[in-house]
């Protein structure tokens, strides 16, 4: 029963393609939110008690079935979420490739050829952020958190020789980082998962354009050195996840160098700028860091997991992660090689890197570029309408985020919970200075010109809508 027979396979196969086709040619006439049910789930699921087989047409039918109904639909082009993209045809087709050929990126030897497309593409995006193709490295991660946790792993072994053989017990001042207070929430979790704890992470207050303040982090290192703390390293964020904004790095490399810190961008989604002529300036200075964090599954739309680290200091993954084994295959010790599992925080590992190259192969630096600037546009378009219709942008960046409110509207909670909730859309809040704002992100390439336009008419429906019952609970 884990092989099916020939006929079997091949009906398996023909209806997993028809379905993966209907689902990409028809998401965007479907709702874009799902019934949020626990109770009606797990009494669907209740009754599966794996005693008795079932037919594998009817087992992929379900799965696919459900799929449809309880998921937001991140691939549907009014999804105007967090960077969740549609993903790439070439990039689905490489998932599946990838999961019957079931490569093992442990050792080199058990898949050269994976091995090498993701060294390859290790060197073409680094050369693509300005690092010396001589002597950068990196990795392939799961994504964007798994990256800034190598980050922070790799500054604590360039800064703490001691640390990778002692730990933290062996260091003598705390390890103290630096991020803005707008930086990735991964930092915490890494802080706390290195063993340094979450109080290592010390938050850098923002200026009026929310980008990290080189004057406050500058006076917290000095203060914190004199307390006797050990600062290791700052992070600066090229696209944040609030509001799309770019710390001004070139400030960043400025003070780790006269510090002495380790320097790591975070350019999770905000770092696909780089391939977009009139963008890329938001990343200038990138090149000077000391790591980066890019993911393929955020603006360059591959399925997820495809995180990437670089770095511009080629021994450094291998001080922070190589660990000898007896049991590990030695087919190619003698050849100039890098066992995967030497530089990562995986061991047995997915070929990450095939749904990147594949669709990086199609679509070519070009037709990437395209697609950002399509997405690009339609942020324009959206902050356009929004504020032909009276809201306010309350985040200033160039690319495809969108903070806004509605001044004296109805709270922007009950906004996003009624769009949410009639299907039309998928848009969020957050917080920006203490104010809880509307967030809209176009993040899918299929996103057009009229599902910014309905996007928008939701918005003011909902608000006409809002008010009127904030009116009737008044005078009730
Ligand atoms: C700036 C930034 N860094 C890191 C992450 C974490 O990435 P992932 O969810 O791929 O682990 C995110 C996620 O949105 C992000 O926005």
């Amino acid at each position: 029963m884990l092989l099916l027979e020939p006929e079997a396979r091949s009906a398996l196969w023909r209806r997993l393609v028809q379905i993966i086709e209907e689902y990409t040619e028809h998401i965007d006439a479907w709702r874009v939110t799902a019934e949020l049910d626990p109770d009606k789930i797990r009494s669907m699921l209740a009754p599966l008690d794996f005693r008795r087989s079932w037919d594998p047409l009817d087992a992929l039918e379900f799965a696919a079935e459900n799929l449809w109904r309880y998921q937001t639909h991140t691939p549907h082009p009014r999804y105007y979420g967090l960077f969740n993209p549609a993903p790439t045809t070439m990039g689905i087709a490489a998932d599946a490739l990838v999961a019957a050929f079931n490569p093992q990126l442990a050792a080199w030897s058990h898949s050269p050829v994976a091995a090498e497309i993701e060294n390859h593409l290790v060197r073409a995006f680094g050369v693509r952020f300005g690092y010396d193709p001589a002597s950068l490295d990196g990795t392939f991660a799961s994504g964007g958190a798994e990256a800034n946790h190598t980050a922070v792993l790799a500054a604590l072994a360039r800064s703490f020789p001691e640390y990778a053989q002692k730990g933290v017990w062996a260091l003598r001042g705390q390890p103290v980082f630096y991020s803005s207070v707008e930086s990735h929430h991964s930092f915490v979790k890494a802080a706390r998962t290195c063993g340094i704890g979450s109080d290592a992470l010390h938050e850098i207050a923002v200026d009026s354009g929310l980008r990290m303040n080189p004057e406050a982090l500058q006076s917290r290192i000095a203060a914190d050195r004199a307390d006797g703390l050990a600062p290791f390293m700052i992070v600066a964020t090229a696209g944040t996840t609030n509001a799309g904004v770019v710390d001004p790095i070139p400030k960043f490399a400025e003070i780790a160098q006269r510090e002495g810190l380790w320097l790591h961008v975070d350019a999770a989604w905000g770092g696909a700028a780089i391939l977009v002529d009139e963008l890329k300036y938001l990343l200038d200075g990138i090149a000077l860091a000391d790591s980066i964090t890019f993911d393929a599954h955020k603006w360059l739309s591959t399925p997820m997991g495809a995180g990437l680290f670089l770095t511009r200091h080629p021994a450094i993954l291998t001080r922070t992660f190589s660990t000898p084994t007896a049991y590990m295959p030695r087919e190619a010790a003698h050849l100039s090689v890098v066992d995967p599992h030497l530089h990562s925080l995986q061991w047995s590992r997915r070929f990450i890197g095939l749904k990147v190259f594949l669709s990086l192969l199609v679509a070519g630096w070009d037709g990437y570029a395209a697609a950002l600037r399509r997405m690009t546009a339609m942020g324009d378009q959206l902050r356009r309408l929004l504020a032909d219709s009276g809201w306010k942008i309350e985040n200033k960046t160039p690319l495809p985020v969108v903070c806004f409110s509605h001044p004296g509207g109805p709270e922007p909670e009950a906004i996003a919970r009624d769009i949410v909730r009639s299907g039309e859309a998928w848009i969020s809040t957050t917080r920006m200075g203490g104010k809880v704002v509307l967030r809209a992100c176009i993040t899918n390439f299929r996103t057009g010109d009229n599902d910014v336009r309905a996007l928008v008419e939701s918005l003011n429906a909902s608000r006409l809508r809002q008010g009127a019952a904030h009116g009737a609970a008044a005078q009730a």
